[in-house]
């Protein structure tokens, strides 16, 4: 028996580094070495990456911080107090939900850890875990790390990307434990409507579920859209967990800052493991994230600016001949169909030959994924550079396009 096979085998299939068969740019050494060449990372969902984003309200912060010396030392666990209120706060004033922030709300070092963590003391071997399809390849991962099976649930582009329940109502069995939702969407930008949003509620609510809420891409949403958290719908609280980011609104992927926020019969257990499971979180990074989340001048800037980015690369992916794309509803991302000119991994191969831009395969992200492309049009501070980069997108699959005499 080899040293690796005594391994618990949900972890056995995890591969991302030295001999990784790489199909996601943002794993191991291989974006950081396409960075060193020269070449454009447009994979990772990190508004603004790779230019400094720091608000300078908030490295005002963090400079005063460290002189007061505060910073070496550890916060709570469940993390700082006046962090846990600004958030409270914020959460009555965007979903009119009013928390405790000694009961209610867990800091987490990002929402990565904190979505596994969610997940964690609800599932064991044999428990089914549904999931739409396309969305967050973590959520995937997660459900086999907690020794649970991922059950696809399909989305379909004709449908907007929205819920059908119908969908999930056929994949329940007796097995069925949990839903996890990405909330707005990550590939497709979708913003859950009222009509899905309150389905899936009942839904979950009939089934007895457990429902988790990933909303790391909340904070910009478009064209009025109306963004429902489940946890605020009648008799969803005690039964949702919701995970939060500074990663992405705010552009603060590097500072490591997340949160949960449950009920306090969950969160009693939460705060019991915090220690064990997370840790900490930084505390400069949480005086950072205080500021970041009080200023609301950065939000507001922040959301114009990457609204004008979502409509200069719509307009350029939309131009393109064969590819058939949607205007993002949120955040940072385009999610386009190449299946005219190719899979996922020879279109995105071919832009990383020929335009020396990486950008994510749609594979990932489910079955529903083949023929997609991702790309983070919100890389890049200027408008210009990303302006660039869309447009070599652009000739490079026009030229394939010619290649194979579409
Ligand atoms: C949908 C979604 N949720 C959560 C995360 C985790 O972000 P972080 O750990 O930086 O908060 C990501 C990161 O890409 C994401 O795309």
């Amino acid at each position: 028996m080899s040293i690796k096979e005594k391994m618990n085998k949900r972890f056995y299939d995890l591969q991302g580094g030295l001999f990784a068969k790489v199909t996601k740019a943002d794993v191991g050494e291989g974006a950081g070495q396409l960075i060193q060449n020269g070449y454009t990372v447009m994979a990772w969902a990190d508004p603004f990456f790779p230019d400094p984003s720091i608000p300078k309200s908030v490295k005002d912060t963090m400079i005063k911080e460290i002189e007061n010396g505060f910073p070496s030392h550890y916060t709570m666990p469940m993390g700082d107090r006046k962090l846990r209120e600004v958030i409270a706060k914020r959460i009555k004033d965007t979903y009119d939900v009013v928390l405790d922030p000694s009961r209610h709300i867990l800091i987490t070092p990002g929402s990565d850890s904190g979505l596994l963590y969610a997940m964690l003391p609800f599932l064991s071997e044999g428990d089914e875990v549904l999931i739409p399809d396309p969305s967050y390849p973590s959520n995937f991962v997660n459900a086999k790390l907690c020794g649970a099976t991922a059950i696809h649930v399909p989305l379909y582009p004709e449908n907007g990307y929205q819920l059908d329940i119908s969908e999930f109502e056929k994949r329940v069995t007796p097995y069925t434990k949990m839903v996890v939702i990405t909330h707005p969407n990550n590939p497709t930008g979708t913003v859950f409507n009222r009509k899905s949003i309150l389905d899936l509620c009942d839904f979950v609510k009939k089934r007895d579920l457990i429902l988790v809420s990933d909303q790391a891409f909340e904070d910009h949403i478009y064209d009025n859209r109306e963004m429902i958290a489940p946890m605020s719908i009648d008799g969803m609280f005690e039964r949702t967990i919701t995970t939060f980011s500074i990663s992405k609104g705010l552009g603060l992927s590097g500072f490591r800052v997340g949160y949960i926020i449950a009920n306090d019969e969950l969160m009693d257990v939460y705060y019991g493991g915090a220690v064990n499971v997370l840790g900490a979180t930084n505390t400069l990074a949480q005086k950072a994230a205080i500021t970041a989340l009080e200023d609301k001048s950065i939000i507001k800037d922040y959301h114009e600016r990457l609204l004008r980015r979502r409509d200069i690369a719509y307009k350029i992916l939309n131009s393109i001949p064969h590819v058939k794309t949607i205007l993002p509803e949120s955040g940072i991302l385009s999610w386009i169909d190449i299946s005219e000119l190719g899979t996922s991994q020879e279109v995105a191969a071919y832009l990383l030959d020929k335009a020396h831009i990486s950008v994510n395969e749609g594979t990932p992200y489910g079955h529903q994924g083949e023929g997609y492309l991702r790309i983070v049009h919100a890389c890049f501070w200027d408008d210009q550079d990303a302006v660039k980069a869309l447009n070599k997108i652009k000739d490079s699959l026009i030229q394939l396009g010619k290649e194979k005499r579409l």
